[in-house]
């Protein structure tokens, strides 16, 4: 699959990193506004540099554009790229306003091209894994989820000396001005729609805490730092979503069901652990091949004196990568490219993709009443809907011991 990069800066690299675990992706151009960029980001992947984006557009053998620039210039990107009857990955968000984002959707339709929107976190390893653990009835029936993505107090980080492998600087401005909401509640909203199914109701609230946060950035002019939002799904099952980048890192996903927790401690680590506890009562074993339960060995006393409190759990289980370890960027264990090689098996095999565009709107309407929240808090219904999702072909998968703990 021929694809050609557009925006070559601190997100590019994440993309240039992770491409070597998917040989069938072919980059035949990159473009940038600022040649700068995009001449770095050339000679560290290796991509030759498109004269222009027109360049890009009128060459016919390039097959899907990835867009890379900032939310800003999402909808101006991806509507050249559709018009020209390319495929098209963007970044996150698909736009920033209602009408852009609907009009996208309508135009991949009418253009009979795919059109799919990062993240792609929910098709990673652990993602599946923990889909799949709910799938095989390992919680039994869902009721309750905790999802955090909480970032850490970003502004009293080192964010400025943060840079990109090819250099580039991390884009402190534009994630501040757009705000926790757009940049990072769909790494969670995502996976929670791909397994949940569609949401019938958001109720949110949203904050700007800290207004001082980098010099020349007007208060007025800084996105929420802080979300709080509690999702019911039509299936019966309800999230609380955290979002923010103020409090202490904590980017976790806990799913309680009537037999057991299951919780995945790091949501941007495709090989993180996912873990399980059985509740309490529960006498059942999980029936999932990929749990081997052991019994444990001497009562532990921590259920007698803590009643309530689960033990940490040793019962783990991730698939893991079949054919070698993966290369990732220097920050997380994130493949960005597996998007785009699931976008470029659907083009390939001429199927629904995974990421399909009607999923990627469903994000979208939950993100924006999330993000309407800054001026409103309140309740807002979720109208649009979604096929299900195929599960990714599981990867290596080996049997854990998971030893009970409650
Ligand atoms: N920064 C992160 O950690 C991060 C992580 C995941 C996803 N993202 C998403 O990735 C996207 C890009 O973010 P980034 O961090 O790389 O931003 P960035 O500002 O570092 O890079 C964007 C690049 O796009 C270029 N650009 C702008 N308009 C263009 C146009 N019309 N045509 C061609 N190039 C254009 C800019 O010159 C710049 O080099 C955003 O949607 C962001 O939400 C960012």
């Amino acid at each position: 699959m021929n694809i050609a990069f557009v925006g070559c800066g601190f997100v590019a690299s994440y993309y240039g990193d992770t491409l070597p675990n998917h040989p069938e992706l072919r980059p035949l151009a990159a473009f940038d506004i600022s040649p700068t960029r995009a001449a770095g980001f050339s000679k560290r992947y290796n991509i030759p540099v498109a004269a222009s984006y027109q360049a890009i557009l009128d060459n016919p053998d390039i097959d899907l554009v990835v867009n890379l620039t900032p939310p800003a210039s999402h909808v101006e990107v991806s509507r050249a790229a559709l018009v020209a009857g390319k495929h098209v990955y963007s970044e996150k968000p698909l736009a920033l306003e209602p009408a852009g984002a609907k009009e996208l959707i309508a135009l991949a339709a009418k253009q009979n091209r795919l059109l799919a929107v990062a993240p792609c976190n929910f098709l990673g390893g652990s993602m599946q894994t923990l889909a799949r653990l709910v799938r095989e009835d390992v919680v039994g029936t869902p009721r309750l989820v905790y999802a955090e993505i909480d970032d850490g107090p970003i502004h009293q980080l080192p964010y400025r000396t943060w840079v990109s492998s090819a250099g580039v600087p991390w884009p402190a401005e534009t994630e501040f001005t757009v705000g926790c909401v757009w940049e990072h509640a769909s790494y969670e909203v995502g996976f929670l729609t791909s397994v949940f199914g569609p949401a019938a109701s958001v109720t949110s609230s949203s904050h700007t805490l800290v207004t001082e946060k980098m010099e020349g950035i007007a208060p007025q002019d800084l996105g929420p730092d802080f979300c709080v939002g509690l999702i019911r799904f039509r299936s019966g099952v309800v999230a609380r979503l955290t979002i923010g980048t103020v409090a202490r890192r904590n980017r976790s996903i806990t799913i309680t069901g009537d037999k057991g927790i299951l919780h995945l401690p790091e949501i941007w680590d495709y090989e993180a652990a996912v873990q399980f506890t059985r509740s309490r009562g529960t006498t059942a074993n999980p029936a999932s091949p990929l749990l081997r339960v052991t019994p444990p060995a001497t009562a532990e006393p921590v259920a007698a004196d803590k009643p309530g409190v689960p033990v940490p759990e040793r019962g783990i289980q991730v698939d893991t990568p079949a054919g070698g370890p993966r290369q990732y960027p220097k920050a997380y264990r994130m493949d960005m490219s597996l998007g785009l090689a699931e976008l470029a098996a659907a083009i390939r095999e001429k199927r629904r993709p995974r990421m399909a565009a009607d999923h990627a709107f469903h994000v979208y309407e939950i993100l924006q009443a999330l993000d309407d929240s800054v001026a409103a808090p309140g309740d807002r219904k979720i109208t649009s809907d979604f096929a299900p999702i195929d599960p990714m072909q599981p990867l290596q998968t080996v049997a854990s011991d998971c030893t009970i703990s409650w």
